[in-house]
């Protein structure tokens, strides 16, 4: 089913280094929600401050009832048992084959006997395609089976809330279409609450039910995917699209300067809106919405060409 995550009046800092500020938002239960922003907006540090790793300097998180910013160590230890986290890398022990990377969870959590564990982990291993390689050494493998496995691994308690920091880092495209894919089967399939932290615009364009944008040590924009792709606010258009011309620079901000000579700039139109990826069986998800209806509900027009079938930005979908 998925449990909601309340997030209000988050803000962390480091020392005098503020990260970010008054972040607020509802996690919907169930739903498939992507953070967005450039590099070193924090949030690596939002998904260890959602699990307790890091606490902030003030507001709650609260997933059922409980708020993770202020509870206590045991409650804390309680609660973590909900939560599947995907690292970067995949942090899989490298002297452990795949089968014992992923067993782990289980033998450290539960108190299951070896044939049940056994039961968990090939249950998992097939659901990620990994049938077949549990005798290999994480070195062995490819980044993208790696990635896989780490999944495996997140998912052997049945969590329900999955937390991915940047899945997609390091692969192809070809194999990042097909983690997409697998990502929204799952969610089909456990309906589990999902927060993906990504870099892949196609992925952030296809994927979620909800987009989120940290810019400038705050949330620039949190809502469902086709509000932010229908949106003319220039950070989340420039950042969205992949754009040169807006607010965001190489390096932070643009200056002055920049912007004045920009000023004039026109703007390319917004592309079309794509379609969602949809669940390989071809069964809706629970929160899968029609295509165009946040649109249509608002009375926004979706750029022109939007939610047709086999169109593309760089991928095929
Ligand atoms: N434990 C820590 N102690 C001090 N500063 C930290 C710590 N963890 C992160 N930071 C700082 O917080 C900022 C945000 O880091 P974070 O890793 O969350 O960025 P990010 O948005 O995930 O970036 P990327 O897209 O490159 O992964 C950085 O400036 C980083 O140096
Ligand atoms: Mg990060």
């Amino acid at each position: 089913m998925g449990v909601e995550i309340e997030i209000k009046d988050l803000t962390k800092s480091f020392g005098k280094q503020l990260i970010w500020g008054d972040v607020t938002l509802t996690i919907p239960a169930g739903e498939i929600c992507v953070m967005l922003g450039p590099s070193g907006t924090g949030k690596s540090v939002l998904l260890k401050t959602i699990i307790g790793l890091l606490k902030p300097d003030r507001g709650s998180v609260v997933i059922q009832g409980t708020d993770i910013a202020s509870c206590p160590e045991k409650e804390l230890y309680e609660i973590r048992k909900l939560f599947g986290v995907l690292f970067q890398d995949g942090a899989m022990f490298g002297s452990m084959n795949l089968y014992d990377n992923i067993a782990f969870p289980l033998r450290e959590h539960t108190n299951k006997t070896e044939s049940q564990v056994r039961e968990v982990v090939m249950e998992k291993l097939d659901l990620v395609g990994l049938l077949g390689t549990e005798d290999k050494l994480p070195g062995e493998i490819s980044g993208g089976m790696r990635k896989r496995a780490g999944l495996a691994r997140a998912l052997v308690l049945d969590p329900e809330i999955v937390l991915f920091d940047e899945p997609d880092s390091g692969l192809d495209p070809v194999r990042t279409s097909f983690l997409n894919q697998l990502i929204v089967d799952l969610n089909a399939q456990i309906d589990a609450t999902f927060l993906i932290v990504t870099h892949d615009i196609n992925t952030a364009r296809m994927v979620p039910d909800n987009i989120g944008l940290l810019y400038h040590k705050h949330l620039a924009m949190f809502g469902p995917r086709e509000m932010l792709l229908s949106s003319e606010e220039p950070v989340v258009r420039q950042f969205l699209n992949a754009q040169v011309v807006g607010p965001i620079g190489m390096s932070e901000e643009k200056d002055a300067d920049e912007l004045e000579a920009e000023k004039d700039m026109e703007l390319p139109p917004l592309p079309p809106i794509p379609l969602q990826l949809e669940p390989s069986n071809g069964q809706p998800r629970r929160s899968q919405r029609a295509p165009g209806a946040w649109c249509k509900e608002h009375g926004i027009e979706p750029p022109p060409g939007s939610f047709q079938e086999n169109m593309s930005m760089t991928t095929g979908g």
